[in-house]
């Protein structure tokens, strides 16, 4: 198993995204659809991989949870411990089981579930077969597997569809490469692929499983001043949490290093990262126009989320 201590998931911004980052993801009514479209019964024993906080938990158990079980593991003890204690809002003194353990070698027998269930672990791994390979041997015949990843990729294009000054054609397609080039240095670095939806259905293929299907997001993030939904509320005051916060900055330069590292693994060229740095700079310069639009309530933005459920069965 992984030492738990170089997870980065159970501190900081990290463990803040994936509490903050949650409570607009899946439109209620969407996971209504989504829970009937995978086949969650009442009674099921659903196994939620990477569970993290448990959020799919919160998600789906009001369509397997009574009489059933929801079984969560992770690879982090922090974040086992503190679903564990959640979990008594949501289960309400139903059955549930919290484990520590790698998504590389699961701690439960051959086909003991009924649904296996698992949202942006994939794209953190460096061996995305290899865990739905164990998933799928989890898994009871007839069983089914939910995974739910984004295509990141795709969303880096879509940012100039805001109230900001638009880029040149050159600007957005080297904005675009630059993304490529990142995501391919984490692949290189074993750090997971953040493109990792399209990929999902070839790799339940190949593990065995059949009946796959894809559907998207409901939710796509939109922002329109004075912001009328609640969701769109919250995405504004994110963006300007964000900006108040001083811990940002110290992320930020973390970021940069972390970024040439990647930038190099990727394939860039030298030439392409002072290309990237002078590039930057003009970036930052728009940020104090952004500042001052989300301050007075002005900024505009809207762009698919890119974020996927793919389904498949595993035969009887
Ligand atoms: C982005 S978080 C997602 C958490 C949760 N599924 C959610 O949607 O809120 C990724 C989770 O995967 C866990 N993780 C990373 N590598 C893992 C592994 N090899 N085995 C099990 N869990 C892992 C992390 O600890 C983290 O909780």
């Amino acid at each position: 198993m992984r030492k738990p201590a170089k997870n980065k998931w159970a501190k900081g911004e990290n463990k803040k995204h994936i509490i903050e980052q949650r409570k607009f993801l899946w439109e209620p009514e969407y996971v209504a659809l989504l829970a009937k479209w995978v086949g969650f019964k009442l009674g099921q024993t659903v196994i939620d991989v990477g569970c993290g906080l448990g959020y799919l938990g919160t998600l789906y158990w009001p369509y397997f949870g009574k009489g059933g079980k929801y079984c969560g593991v992770d690879v982090s003890p922090k974040l086992i411990a503190q679903a564990k204690r959640l979990s008594m809002d949501w289960a309400k003194g139903g059955k549930t089981e919290f484990n520590v353990g790698d998504s590389y070698k699961l701690p439960y027998p051959d086909n003991s579930a009924d649904v296996v269930m698992c949202q942006t672990l994939l794209m953190h791994l460096a061996d995305p077969q290899k865990a739905i390979n164990e998933m799928y041997r989890i898994l009871k015949p007839g069983g089914a597997i939910l995974c739910k990843e984004p295509d990141n990729l795709s969303v880096s294009m879509q940012h100039a569809l805001t109230s900001m000054p638009e880029f040149t054609l050159e600007e957005e397609l080297f904005r675009h490469k630059i993304s490529f080039i990142i995501n391919r240095g984490r692949e290189v670095l074993g750090m997971g692929n953040y493109n990792t939806a399209p990929f999902v259905p070839l790799w339940l293929k190949k593990a065995g499983f059949r009946g796959i299907d894809a559907r998207m997001n409901s939710y796509p993030i939109l922002g329109i001043p004075p912001y009328e939904t609640p969701k769109q509320e919250y995405e504004r005051n994110g963006r300007e949490k964000d900006i108040k916060s001083g811990k940002k900055i110290k992320g930020k330069r973390k970021r940069t290093r972390e970024f040439k590292k990647l930038f190099m693994a990727g394939g860039g060229s030298v030439e392409e990262y002072e290309q990237y740095l002078s590039f930057d700079r003009k970036y930052r310069s728009r940020e104090k126009m952004y500042k001052k639009q989300i301050e007075e309530k002005s900024y505009y933005f809207f762009a698919g989320s890119m974020f996927f459920a793919i389904k498949g069965h595993k035969p009887k």
